[in-house]
């Protein structure tokens, strides 16, 4: 087969295509024929010295797949070839509390992740695609689409009537605006571009907000609430965003700490934090049983995930180029077979 690693992390050169053996399924284990492969930021900022975690150098890339089975190992009865599965993000956080292996399982960091055409994985790793879905599309959920439900879904479920802030154009974020949307929630939206405005309006925002001109952009999103705030902030921006989420979130509503796209830090003012009233969730993802839950969701709702562009296997440096341009909206999706 063909994977893709990344020999060092000094910069995009070092992404090398090479040929390897083809991986056997062992026991309880199922072989995937990779279709669709998905980037999130995480795997930018590894090249880009940003990831806060551990990186290991000289392993397989990206975090999200979708394919077929192709053959299962000795003992493996939940799957048999020609199941269209996706991958799990955490491949053994089932539920309940986060295993301690958390770190040592991450895609792409510290284990080989899904940019090649085969890999052979535990049969609790993945889960059948929701009907409906092309690979395509499917491949969006496992970091993205997961943690965007992560964030509405609990303790405190969103739902009509809430108010929710998403920020930018990003996969997390624009699963978070159709999710919430799908029930009945008002989504305001920040973006930088004007064009993108107009499709996340399109998309069913009730208000945007353009935070490049507006660096105040929380109060403007408050006021849209009628001084009330949001019930609930997709905080994917970090250190640089947080006291304008701040400004925006409304007493007992929830900040769900998801990404770290700024890249100023000027510290958080305690009273501010306390003042706000509010909570705040550190989300990791998601566990396998919030998974399953997204894909019910997204087969009941008729969700489909927005993909900003589909890149060929052998184009797959164009994809991360893609990536950090910043350019696009939703997901950026590498085809790998079919
Ligand atoms: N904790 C977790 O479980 C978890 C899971 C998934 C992702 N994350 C993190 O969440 C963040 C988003 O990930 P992603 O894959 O969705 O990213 P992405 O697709 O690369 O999002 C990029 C978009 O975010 C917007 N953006 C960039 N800088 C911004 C800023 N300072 N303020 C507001 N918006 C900004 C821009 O939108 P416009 O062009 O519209 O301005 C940009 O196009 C990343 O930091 C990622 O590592 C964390």
């Amino acid at each position: 087969m063909r994977a893709y690693r990344f020999d060092s992390f000094d910069d995009l050169s070092a992404l090398r295509l090479r040929e390897e053996a083809d991986p056997r399924p062992q026991r309880g284990e199922v072989l995937v024929r990779v279709h669709a492969v998905s980037l999130n930021y995480r795997d930018l900022a590894m090249l880009l010295g940003r990831y806060p975690r551990k990186c290991v150098p000289g392993l397989i890339p990206l975090s999200d797949a979708a394919g077929e089975i192709v053959a299962v190992g000795e003992g493996v009865t939940a799957f048999q070839a020609g199941d269209r599965v996706i991958g799990a993000f955490h491949p053994r956080w089932f539920g309940g509390e986060m295993p301690s292996t958390i770190a040592a399982d991450s895609y792409g960091a510290e284990s080989d992740g899904w940019l090649c055409e085969l890999k052979a994985l535990s049969q609790e790793a993945v889960v059948r695609m929701p009907d409906g879905l092309s690979y395509e599309e499917a491949c969006a959920l496992p970091c993205a689409g997961l943690t965007a439900w992560t964030a509405l879904a609990g303790p405190t479920p969103i739902r009509a009537g809430h108010t929710v802030l998403v920020q930018g154009s990003g996969g997390v974020s624009i699963f978070a605006l159709q999710l919430a949307r799908a029930v009945g929630a008002t989504v305001i939206a920040t973006t930088s571009s004007a064009a993108k405005a107009d499709q996340l309006k399109a998309m069913g925002a009730a208000a945007t907000v353009n935070y490049a001109e507006d660096p105040q952009w929380g109060k403007a999103v408050r006021a849209l609430t009628g001084g009330r705030g949001v019930d609930r902030v997709v905080e994917v921006g970090g250190p640089g965003t947080i006291a304008q989420s701040l400004r925006a979130v409304a007493l007992g509503g929830e900040i769900a700490s998801i990404g770290f796209l700024s890249t100023d830090n000027p510290g958080i003012d305690f009273f501010q934090l306390k003042m706000s009233g509010a909570s705040f969730r550190n989300i990791t993802v998601g566990d396998r049983a919030a998974l399953l839950d997204l894909c019910r969701a997204v087969t009941a709702s008729g969700l489909k995930p927005v993909i900003d562009r589909v890149f060929a296997f052998e184009d797959a440096h164009d994809a991360f180029r893609r990536l950090e341009s910043g350019a696009h909206l939703g997901k950026i999706v590498i085809r790998i077979a079919g």
